[in-house]
């Protein structure tokens, strides 16, 4: 494997293929950390000491020239997907790549298209439909347990930008990042939707930007950072909400934000049928708050702690209650990704699902400027 990018997601994928053997030894690859790329100094050297990658590089072009890498994980700012997905796909290169793919639907599209000329396989980081409680949600609304669905909300609320020092990092820079919270954490919410409900078909959106100037950082920095330098222009959205129209004629309503004072994490759904509800909350991953059947008003969600037989839980804990952790679903995500180069169909979220969620966002982005609704269905 060769891993792009040795920030966060960089560390957190490595992490994965270390790990990926002990919680799934039925898989028939066993990965192993070639070259890692990351123009931080002491980026590579972590990672290389860490890790135990043979190799690293200021430069991802030597990642796909190693002949040794057979795939690879893409893990830099969303500016570079585009570029090294498809000179990765072009080189052979299996990729799991995190979201949102690219800057733009043209962008996600163009590493889709180009992965599938190549023949390479393509797993993308939307890792909350990995969580079990989320595989128990799919299973029950699939299963006619809530009856027919009829609105829901998701929500994916974040603070990590709400302190106006927050330094100006490329996530508030349109030519690194693209759009804001839109790409950022509503891509999420549109593939969350979109796995539990099916195809969204029409949206009408609003959007803020609420801190319109940040410090600009002296060096490489986390989002979560505070700066002191000079204060420049954030060039996207803080904010975004739309109501959406699903194609099976349910209604609901997504919000995203990364400036929600109190909200950390605050990542979820409600879900209602005509009879019966569920929701789910990130920061109680092993929680699915149920209602299903038995009457219609005055009724209660019952909390179900879920456990083995629901999702990948079995993989990692012996039994309901135990609590699974944000790596675990990366866990989950790198298996998905190792079986799909070894069987070539898609296992969890796949490059596809990043162009349906861009494009659902791009939607959004259009009805921004229009006020209008946006049909998702062409
Ligand atoms: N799935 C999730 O839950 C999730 C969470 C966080 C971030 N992300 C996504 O992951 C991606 C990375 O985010 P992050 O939080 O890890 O960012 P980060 O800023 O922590 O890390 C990015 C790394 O890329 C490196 N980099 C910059 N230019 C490079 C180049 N030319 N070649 C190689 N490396 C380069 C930077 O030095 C940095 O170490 C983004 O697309 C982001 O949207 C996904």
């Amino acid at each position: 494997m060769g891993v792009i990018g040795l920030g966060w997601m960089g560390r957190v994928h490595s992490q994965s293929y270390l790990r990926v053997g002990h919680h799934f030894p039925d898989l028939a690859l066993a990965p192993r950390l070639v070259t890692a790329a990351d123009p931080v100094a002491a980026l590579r050297e972590d990672a290389a000491r860490r890790y135990g990658f043979a190799r690293t590089t200021v430069d991802w072009a030597g990642v796909l020239a190693d002949a040794e890498v057979e795939a690879v994980s893409i893990t830099t700012p969303t500016d570079l997907h585009v570029e090294v997905g498809v000179a990765a796909a072009r080189a052979g290169k299996h990729i799991w790549i995190e979201k949102p793919v690219g800057r733009d639907a043209a962008e996600a599209a163009a590493v889709q298209s180009a992965a599938a000329e190549a023949g390479v396989r393509g797993t993308v980081g939307f890792n909350y439909r990995s969580a079990p409680a989320v595989a128990r949600a799919r299973e029950l609304i699939a299963a006619g347990h809530l009856g027919t669905v009829t609105h829901a909300r998701f929500r994916f609320l974040g603070d990590y930008a709400a302190h106006p020092m927050g330094a100006l990092s490329w996530r508030f820079v349109r030519a690194t990042s693209g759009s804001g919270v839109l790409g950022d954490l509503m891509s999420h919410a549109a593939d969350l939707a979109r796995h539990l409900l099916g195809p969204l078909d029409a949206v009408v959106a609003d959007q803020a930007t609420f801190i319109p100037e940040r410090p600009t950082p002296s060096g490489a920095t986390s989002h979560y950072a505070i700066a002191s330098g000079a204060l420049g222009p954030v060039e996207n959205e803080d904010w975004a909400a739309c109501l959406v129209r699903f194609a099976s004629g349910a209604r609901g309503s997504l919000e995203a934000s990364r400036v929600s004072v109190t909200d950390q994490n605050n990542y979820g759904f409600e879900i209602h049928g005509t009879e019966g509800a569920l929701a789910w909350d990130f920061r109680r991953m092993g929680e699915l708050r149920v209602s299903t059947g038995g009457g219609y008003q005055n009724l209660s969600l019952a909390a179900e702690h879920v456990g083995p037989g629901a999702g990948e839980f079995a993989a990692f804990q012996p039994g309901a209650g135990i609590a699974m952790s944000y790596d675990d679903l990366k866990v989950i995500e790198a298996a998905g990704f190792l079986r799909s180069i070894v069987d070539g169909a898609a296992h969890g979220p796949v490059l596809i699902d990043a162009v349906h969620a861009a494009r659902a966002t791009a939607a959004m982005a259009e009805s921004f400027r229009t006020g209008a609704w946006i049909s998702l269905s062409t």
